[in-house]
């Protein structure tokens, strides 16, 4: 059962060193990786990848490096409630470290108290994802940054203009923006500074991953170990949480929504194809037993409950993906399922917020 994992990197670590000996851009930042690892320069960022994941050289986007001084504005800025409309609210309001990046509510809280209508997603291992979103319609981290600094019921600044103009009368910022950008603060600088400060946020070395790839037998208990082999197995899971993120980063309709009133069409909103009709992108599994409630609409308050949901095949819908059937689980099958996700959570994601901001 282990072996499908190790495979499946295989394959991916293949890909990837095809890709780097096709494509120009990519070779160079193949060469700048291993420029880094000779003589660091001066504000190189160096990344430490636990284990389990995959070297982040071949995803970080040609125009927005990840630098040291970038990733250190980036976390003042993610955490500056200053970039709020009346100062309340930042993104590390939503996205708190001590839940893995999640806030433990149903609904995101923005300004004035108002609810997100969807439920907040954690935001570790971003790096390895293009599009973003439970609907993936933002293409990039930079283009999701923009977004909720102006959505009303997240940060609610009037535009980007008055963000930019309220930003540029902190001297410690303009000072901060002439430093990694050469520019006073303009939004494009925003974006690619929190963006690069998201993809330092990891989740590797789970007990999982030294049990499944380390060969550390003792890593996890013998529960999560049948546990994992029904992951892989009886319970289909890895039919959609595959590879080491434990996501084929596609889309799904699992029926969330379609016992209410009201559907959230999801994919479909950004697609407008009717294949996606109440599809959402395959999250991953990393941090799982942190970032309760669950599902895009925060249903389940547990995992247990997640599992009941899955075993008696979805929410019947037209809609419904064909790799969701019922699965006849036992209880202590359920149990054993529940034991295994508790054992992915891992390090390179705890930090402590900033304790000054820029004045
Ligand atoms: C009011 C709560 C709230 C605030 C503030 C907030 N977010 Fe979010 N975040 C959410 C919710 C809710 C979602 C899912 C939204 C959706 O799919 O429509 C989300 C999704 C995301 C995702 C996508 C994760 C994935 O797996 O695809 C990223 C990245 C993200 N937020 C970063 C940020 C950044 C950066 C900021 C600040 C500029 C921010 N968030 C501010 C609630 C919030
Ligand atoms: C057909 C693809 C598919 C299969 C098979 C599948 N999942 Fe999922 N999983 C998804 C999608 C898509 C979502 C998000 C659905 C939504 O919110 O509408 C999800 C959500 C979840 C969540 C909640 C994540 C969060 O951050 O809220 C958990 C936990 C989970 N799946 C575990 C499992 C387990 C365990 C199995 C096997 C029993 C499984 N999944 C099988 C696609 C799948």
């Amino acid at each position: 059962m282990a072996g499908v994992r190790r495979t499946w990197r295989g394959c991916r670590a293949l890909l990837l060193a095809a890709l780097f000996l096709c494509v120009p851009v990519q070779s160079d930042r193949d060469l700048r990786a291993e420029a880094g690892k000779a003589a660091a320069p001066k504000s190189a960022y160096v990344l430490k990848i636990p284990f389990g994941l995959e070297d982040v050289a071949g995803y970080i986007p040609a125009d927005n490096p990840l630098t040291a001084e970038k990733v250190e504005l980036g976390k003042l800025l993610f955490f500056d409630m200053r970039l709020s409309f009346n100062n309340t609210v930042s993104c590390g309001s939503c996205h708190l470290p001590h839940l893995a990046w999640t806030d433990g509510r149903q609904f995101g809280l923005g300004i004035h108290g108002q609810p997100a209508s969807r439920n907040s997603q954690t935001i570790v291992n971003r790096v390895y994802s293009t599009e973003q979103l439970w609907d993936g319609k933002r293409p990039s981290l930079e283009s999701q940054a923009k977004n909720p600094l102006t959505k009303p019921n997240r940060m609610g600044m009037p535009s980007a203009e008055a963000l930019v103009a309220k930003l540029n009368a902190i001297p410690g910022y303009r000072e901060w923006f002439q430093k990694v950008f050469g520019t006073d603060v303009t939004i494009d600088g925003v974006a690619k500074a929190i963006a690069a400060f998201e993809r330092t946020i990891l989740s590797g070395n789970s007990p999982a991953d030294r049990y499944d790839m380390g060969g550390e037998e003792n890593a996890i208990s013998d529960s999560a170990k049948r546990g994992l082999a029904l992951f892989q197995g009886k319970a289909r899971c890895t039919r959609c949480h595959s590879g080491f993120n434990f996501s084929d980063e596609k889309f799904h309709n699992l029926g969330i929504d379609w016992d209410k009133d009201q559907v959230d069409v999801g994919r479909y909103l950004a697609s407008k194809d009717p294949e996606d009709i109440g599809a959402f992108k395959t999250p991953t599994l990393r941090e799982i037993s942190l970032t309760a409630p669950y599902m895009h609409d925060g249903r389940f308050l547990t995992l247990k409950e997640v599992i009941d949901f899955y075993d008696k095949g979805g929410i019947q819908n037209p809609h419904l993906s064909n790799l969701i059937i019922p699965l006849n689980l036992t209880d202590q099958e359920k149990a054993d399922l529940v034991e295994y996700m508790r054992s992915l959570n891992g390090e390179g994601l705890q930090m402590a917020p900033p304790v000054e901001f820029p004045r």
